[in-house]
């Protein structure tokens, strides 16, 4: 199941509006024989990219037991239900890490698996396949995408970098930061932000998604961002929006199939996001040496399990 997980984690961010989701096959004697992820929404669920992986390489038939994040869906929507490719493939047992969290389907597939004469074995890594599918889990449950608003602070607690500067966090935070974008399908910014720094908001420090394409809010009530920057966004494969209302935005952004929002933005936009309550994670990093990441969930939102005490690396795997 680590193995599943390891494989789906690098597809995180990449799915939305599906999950990341990572599956193994393993032969009789519990050798991994293959390893296969969902990689965007459309393309195989990671059971039926499995079964494909096996098929042409002529190992079906060694498949004994499969192994995989998230419960196999027993519906049809962009693909055919896997539970039924997984009943045809004669495959013995098959192991699931988390229960589909969307209340109209739970038990869906691990049911008709087991009417099938298939064994399942429930539960395995179940706080980690959770924690994967955070963010799906979460819109599962309320509707609203998982909001993260990250912050970044120097030594006496101001978020506004020194003359000439962009940003003032080590490149260690930095590495950590352009990690929550990459696994981020929104990016929300304010007009304050723009106005003073033109970001770019693209994925540097670490490799991005091939294709990715997210959509750049921008808090803008007065009209002030230019043309031209909106052109940049464009230029560097993002999609700027403009919002004026804060609800409206984030409720938008779900519409449109974001999963995961980022907020990068400056005080008064953040100090706006938080107030609101439509937050669900704080990323604060403090300027020092080392630098210090702090993270806190919003105490009103039930994202369904218990992640308090866990660390941000833990939290992108
Ligand atoms: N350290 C960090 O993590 C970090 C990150 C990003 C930026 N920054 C820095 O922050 C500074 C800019 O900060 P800032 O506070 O001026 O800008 P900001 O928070 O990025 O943007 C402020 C704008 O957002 C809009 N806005 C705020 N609250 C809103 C609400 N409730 N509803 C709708 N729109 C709302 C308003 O646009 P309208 O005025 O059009 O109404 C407001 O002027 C820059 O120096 C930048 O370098 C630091």
């Amino acid at each position: 199941m680590r193995r599943a997980i390891v494989e789906a984690a690098v597809w995180a961010g990449a799915t939305a509006p599906n999950p990341p989701v990572g599956a193994v096959a393993l032969d009789k004697t519990g050798n991994v024989i293959a390893v296969a992820a969902h990689q965007r929404a459309g393309r195989a669920h990671a059971e039926a990219a499995l079964l494909d992986i096996c098929r042409a390489q002529n190992i079906l038939g060694d498949i004994d037991t499969l192994c995989v994040t998230l419960e196999p869906c027993n519906h049809t929507g962009r693909t055919p239900p896997c539970s039924e490719a997984i009943i045809a493939a004669g495959i013995r047992r098959v192991v699931i890490g988390a229960n589909d969290p969307n209340p109209h389907v739970a038990g869906g597939g691990a049911a008709r698996l087991r009417q099938a004469g298939i064994e399942i074995v429930e539960g395995v890594e179940n706080e980690l396949c959770r924690r994967l599918i955070a963010p799906f889990a979460f819109y599962a449950a309320t509707g609203r995408a998982f909001v993260v608003v990250k912050r970044a602070f120097d030594e006496t607690g101001s978020m506004i970098p020194p003359v000439g500067q962009k940003v003032f966090a080590s490149p260690e935070s930095l590495v950590a930061a352009h990690r929550l974008r990459r696994k981020a399908d929104a990016i929300v910014t304010g007009s304050g932000t723009v106005l003073a720094d033109a970001p770019l908001f693209t994925v540097r420090h670490v490799a991005d998604h091939a294709g990715k394409r997210r959509v750049l809010a921008i808090l803008d009530r007065r009209g002030r961002v230019p043309q031209s920057y909106l052109q940049q966004a464009r230029d560097s494969g993002l999609e700027p929006v403009i919002y004026t209302d804060i609800d409206f935005c984030l409720r938008n952004l779900a519409a449109r199939g974001a999963r995961d929002i980022l907020v990068e933005a400056g005080a008064c936009l953040c100090d706006a996001i938080l107030a609101s309550g439509q937050w669900v994670m704080r990323v604060d990093i403090h300027k020092g040496t080392p630098d210090r990441i702090h993270v806190a969930f919003n105490p009103n939102q039930n994202i369904g399990f218990d992640i308090r005490g866990v660390g941000l690396s833990e939290l992108l795997f």
